[in-house]
């Protein structure tokens, strides 16, 4: 009999002891694993045939009552139960676990070492921020703790051609920590968030904040899950990127102060090296800027080409093929 035939059929032939062995038994996982019907995608039935084993090993290996599972049903419940077109519970959780940094690594990973590395995300990107000319400022409204920073650079290939026309879009918090659309940030729609065109020599510019450190939202499940794992819920202070310009790979990436203590110490582990940025006090010799803004950032950003991005995914999946075949 084909396999999904198994699970009604033992029901009249094995004892309830047999049965019971069989469930917790790996060709219990196999009979699940191949009970998809014909018009499953192959992609589907690969996903879910991986999902169901490891899920199945995860409630072997720790023995999982029933109790614990609907403590895991519930935490999922309420993870959607909190969000919102504000917020995003499902990311944060995903986050406190690494999951975010690891699937942005594989959709990211490139043989070139010397394109502007990705970070994730994140649960506050919002789409259609205004468009400012380079120079403009995203703070439409500033508390009296921010403090204001000038940030310029060029857009270039990994060769350093200029990439004119690229598109930047910037995103960050206030200095209370909250970013425009929490219910706890005092000022419009898209503060502290704007899109700017690098004019043909690749260069672009804006007003921004000098990045504040704060905790990642901890009144809901993401919270009690730090608090579980015995971590704290900052992040380091960062501005988030996201770069895009026709046959290159579009970059989501995050800045991080390296003056700041948790740099080196982030809640949601998405910090790398080359992003580690030095923030410096503005003086006399800045003719521009003394008066206007207290700090400045001279940062450049170099683009992966879409194909070298493609060819590297397929070239680890080819090995991690390979790999499994052993
Ligand atoms: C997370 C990321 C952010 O950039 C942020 O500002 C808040 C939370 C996160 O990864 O969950
Ligand atoms: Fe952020």
């Amino acid at each position: 009999l084909p396999t999904q035939y198994c699970i009604s059929v033992f029901h009249f032939s094995l004892s309830t002891h047999k049965q019971i062995k069989f469930i917790m038994s790996q060709a219990f996982t196999e009979s699940v694993k191949t009970s998809l019907g014909p018009n499953a995608t192959p992609r589907a039935k690969k996903l879910i045939a991986s999902l169901v084993q490891h899920v199945h090993d995860f409630a072997r290996e720790n023995h999982l009552t029933t109790e614990d599972w609907l403590w895991g049903v519930d935490f999922i419940n309420r993870i959607g139960q909190m969000s919102d077109s504000r917020r995003n519970e499902g990311i944060l959780v995903c986050d406190i676990i690494g999951l975010e940094t690891l699937v942005d690594a594989l959709t990211n990973e490139s043989e070139q070492s010397n394109h502007t590395s990705s970070a994730i995300l994140g649960p506050f990107y919002l789409p259609d921020s205004p468009v400012y000319p380079n120079g403009g400022s995203i703070v439409q409204k500033a508390i009296p703790t921010d403090v204001k920073c000038f940030v310029r650079g060029k857009v270039t290939d990994t060769e350093g051609k200029p990439l004119g026309g690229a598109q930047l879009e910037v995103w960050q918090c206030n200095s209370a920590g909250f970013y425009s659309q929490q219910a706890d940030h005092d000022g419009p729609e898209f503060n502290l968030r704007g899109t700017f065109i690098t004019d043909d020599e690749g260069n672009y510019s804006f007003e921004c904040l000098r990045p504040t450190l704060y905790p990642i939202p901890y009144d809901g499940p993401a919270g009690d899950l730090l608090k579980i794992m015995d971590r704290h819920p900052n992040r380091p202070s960062h501005i988030h990127w996201r770069v895009s310009h026709p046959g290159y790979h579009t970059l989501i990436t995050q800045i991080y102060d390296a003056e700041c203590p948790y740099t080196n110490n982030d809640s949601v582990y998405a910090v790398k090296d080359d992003i580690i940025v030095h923030f410096e006090k503005v003086d006399n010799k800045d003719k521009d800027l003394v008066g206007k803004v207290e700090y400045k950032l001279d940062y450049d950003i170099s683009l992966a080409t879409e194909s070298s991005i493609q060819e590297a995914r397929a070239a680890a999946k080819a090995r991690q093929d390979a790999e499994i075949k052993l």
